[in-house]
């Protein structure tokens, strides 16, 4: 095949062991609900283009995330805040070129969610272009706008926490819900987006004990990167599963370093959330 053209039954263009965990099904979001109470942890990767996509439906990543990260991984901004949607669909398109396995969640970029009908609208953009579902950065504020998308038939991951497009309000990248009052605050918050109709949760640098102290007391599906080994499952972005960032956070993990090629890094990864040895007390806080 020219040029590594994408095979989507994952069996012969780059034929790995990779192959023995591909998704067998198209994943949604009653797959992700029914691993939530079977116990299983299901795992999501942040990544951009067609081909890390296709990897990752052989490798069996049940989510892939088109990340507003991409505007510092891919496009060299310091912060995911110049983003656009025309940055984002060119991304989201890729990315479902590349994998028909694996639920698609795109990212609404900065401010183009600020009222309802601006989300309702940039939202249908973004289903469009490939994603199955949508994912908002926001707590209280949000609940309103999260009932008109499910509404109209739009599934929603609500991200708390640390949410990088509010980075200059919280004075830089930091963890969120340390004191007692901000942790209530984010247990509140993540009750109301559940009650409003969110299908997933993403606690993004929360201490450990909070993010499994609001898993338990859900019912949606939580997903963590930053906060502790409980949460149903866990999300890292492609540049640091494969060691591509120079000063990697704390809660990231080089996979590379311990495979010999880039679908063994994230099958890694994968085999790691799955049995609970990703993340460990290093890559937490408390
Ligand atoms: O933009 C992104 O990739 C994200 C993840 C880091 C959770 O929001």
């Amino acid at each position: 095949m020219p040029y590594g053209t994408i095979n989507h039954s994952g069996s012969a263009s780059h034929s790995t062991s990779t192959d023995n965990s591909a998704l067998t099904k198209a994943v949604t979001i009653n797959t992700l609900h029914k691993l939530k109470r079977s116990g299983e942890k299901f795992v999501v990767i942040s990544l951009y283009d067609a081909h890390m996509a296709n990897m990752a439906q052989r490798c069996g990543v049940e989510v892939v995330l088109v990340g507003d990260s991409l505007g510092m991984t891919v496009l060299g901004y310091d912060s995911t805040i110049p983003v656009t949607m025309e940055h984002m669909i060119y991304h989201v398109e890729a990315v479902a070129r590349g994998n028909k396995k694996s639920l698609i969640m795109g990212d609404l970029p900065f401010m183009t969610y600020a009222t309802p009908e601006d989300a309702l609208r940039n939202c249908a953009r973004i289903m469009q272009a490939g994603a199955h579902m949508v994912k908002l950065e926001g707590g209280e504020w949000l609940a309103e706008t999260i009932r008109m998308l499910s509404d109209r038939g739009i599934p929603v991951c609500a991200h708390i926490g640390l949410t990088p497009q509010s980075v200059n309000k919280f004075g830089g990248f930091r963890v969120q819900g340390r004191d007692q009052a901000q942790a209530d605050k984010l247990l509140a918050d993540a009750k109301l987006l559940e009650q409003s109709g969110a299908d997933l949760l993403l606690m993004e640098c929360i201490p450990a004990p909070l993010a499994t102290k609001i898993t338990n007391e859900i019912s949606i599906p939580t997903i963590g990167i930053g906060a502790g080994k409980n949460t149903d499952a866990q999300v890292l972005v492609i540049n640091d599963i494969l060691g591509l960032t120079e000063q990697p956070p704390k809660f990231s993990k080089n996979f590379l370093l311990e495979t010999n090629d880039i679908p063994g890094a994230m099958q890694k990864y994968v085999a790691d959330v799955k049995a609970g040895i990703f993340p460990c007390e290093e890559n937490s806080f408390n």
